[in-house]
């Protein structure tokens, strides 16, 4: 027995030796000091040994198992303390090494100008107020004065996703549910995605649209026209006024088409304003009574104005851009340009 301690006690010097590793070091524990290691074997073993040797071999395992236990936890803490240092190592931060260069991203130039048309209304007291994309027959035409059969359905080459159920084609089912929720006065901004299936330069089966509703007593065409030129000379920043044309839209009576004053040229005429000296930007006009009524207002107490402005078409003017298409895209050389 002795014999045999002093042979493992050897082996576990020389297996000792050899841990440099948390692997080898959990393998040393298995072999030498776990339920089923060499202690517990010798321990086991002790049965055999006659009663009068036992006290002493028995002190002779006892000693081993101190000294297996004292090398297993110096060797521990050697590894340990190795990991540690290898982990600072391997981890350590050079920060006199130059940054890695992270490009931003920016704001689209739909949004830049989206936010900067809500800012100018903003400013002059509207609310937001945004509506479902999905609209019915009725909000995106018939109670805008749209009748079915009417001649301008065929002003918007409409998608329809069921019966009666159509992808908006404008801003101006806003009107009816702000009117429908709200009593005058009424001042609401409708930013929003619209939806047509039209496609070319200057046309795009989605887009942005912008509709502006305020209802009082006493507004008139003049109120419009304060506002547009306020809006235009924000914009466009510069001296530029509006002139009104007039038009037709069934929700609107008298309608108007809003131009600009050529911001590139100052009127004189070019290239942009088609020499005209004058630049559509939007169109609008009093509110129709046939509106206001179906929406519970007494056209007889209020009226009221509203307009649509196409948010791409005042981005490619803002940005000389002269192909809808640039703006969905989504080109990085292109909407890089407009990072500020
Ligand atoms: N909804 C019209 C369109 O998409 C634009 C418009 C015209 C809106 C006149 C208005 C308005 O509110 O008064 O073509």
């Amino acid at each position: 027995m002795e014999e045999q301690l002093k042979a493992l006690q050897e082996q576990m010097e020389q297996d000792a030796a050899a841990v440099g590793s948390t692997e080898e070091l959990s393998a040393f524990w298995q072999k030498y000091l776990s339920k089923n290691g060499s202690v517990s074997g010798l321990m086991k073993g002790l049965r055999d040994v006659p009663p009068e040797s036992r006290p002493v071999v028995g002190k002779a395992i006892n000693q081993f198992k101190v000294q297996a236990e004292e090398v297993y936890q110096n060797l521990r803490a050697r590894i340990e303390q190795a990991e540690l240092e290898n982990a600072n190592r391997s981890e350590q931060i050079d920060i006199t090494m130059p940054a890695v260069r992270r490009s931003t991203g920016a704001l689209h130039p739909i949004t830049i100008t989206k936010n900067q048309m809500i800012d100018v209304f903003a400013g002059m007291g509207f609310e937001i107020f945004e509506g479902p994309e999905i609209e019915d027959d009725d909000h995106n035409f018939t109670r805008l004065n749209v009748a079915k059969n009417h001649p301008a359905r065929d002003m918007q080459d409409t998608f329809y996703v069921a019966e009666d159920i159509v992808l908006r084609t404008h801003t101006s089912p806003g009107q009816i549910r702000v009117m429908d929720r709200e009593k005058p006065p009424i001042k609401v901004l409708v930013p929003g995605r619209v939806f047509r299936s039209d496609s070319d330069a200057t046309h795009s089966p989605m887009f942005h649209q912008m509709e502006g509703l305020v209802v009082d007593k006493g507004i008139t065409l003049c109120d419009l026209q304060g506002m547009l030129d306020k809006f235009v000379q924000t914009i466009f920043s510069g001296d530029v006024k509006t002139r009104l044309r007039p038009s037709y839209f069934p929700f609107t009576e008298p309608s108007v088409e809003v131009d600009v004053s050529c911001f590139e040229c100052g009127g004189k005429g070019c290239p942009l304003c088609k020499h005209t000296g004058w630049i559509e930007v939007l169109g609008g006009g009093v509110v129709h009574h046939k509106v206001l009524e179906n929406c519970g207002i007494d056209p007889q107490v209020y009226s009221g104005i509203a307009f649509g402005i196409g948010v791409e078409r005042i981005a490619m003017l803002k940005y000389g851009i002269n192909n809808m298409g640039l703006l969905f895209e989504n080109d990085l050389r292109f909407l890089k340009q407009f990072k500020d």
